[in-house]
């Protein structure tokens, strides 16, 4: 199986932006990660970023469009994009599976960070893990696909 694994805004600066939230490794550090996780897991990962609303909700069309599943990091577009969450909404409409993912938990943050308009459309969510998360979010698909 193929899955996605799309970062959003400001995920490009990881290992620089806020460290003591987000940690010292880098999103190259975070694609070999995820890429050797999902090769454990027998799964097909492709890790992208990207800061414009506009690629993030593309790739997602492309999911729908190549039967990949997704894990998707957001990041700020959490919050407020209604347009990532239409087309987060397509992919598990679609049948295929979509985790949410967060490094930091955002409930335990500021009170704009404790609702996500994707939350409600996703398979399910993983946050507070940091790196973790991912490999989390990797495993429980991997599981799911088995049953
Ligand atoms: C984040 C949490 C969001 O609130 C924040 O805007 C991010 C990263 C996380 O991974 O913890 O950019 O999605």
């Amino acid at each position: 199986p193929r899955v996605l694994v799309l970062n959003g805004p400001n995920l490009g600066r990881l290992g620089v932006r806020e460290p003591e939230v987000y940690g010292h490794a880098s999103m190259a550090d975070l694609e070999s990660a995820a890429t050797t996780w999902g090769k454990e897991l027998g799964l097909e990962v492709d890790v992208r970023q990207t800061d414009a609303e506009s690629e993030i909700v593309g790739w997602l069309h492309e999911a729908v469009d190549a039967g990949a599943h997704v894990v998707l990091n957001p990041a700020a577009f959490t919050h407020y994009s209604y347009a990532l969450r239409d087309a987060a909404a397509q992919v598990t409409t679609a049948g295929l599976l979509l985790v949410e993912v967060h490094l930091s938990n955002p409930a335990t943050r500021e009170s704009f960070r404790h609702y996500s308009v994707v939350a409600g459309v996703a398979t399910g969510t993983v946050a507070g893990f940091g790196f973790d998360s991912y490999r989390l979010a990797l495993s429980a698909l991997a599981a799911k696909l088995d049953r």
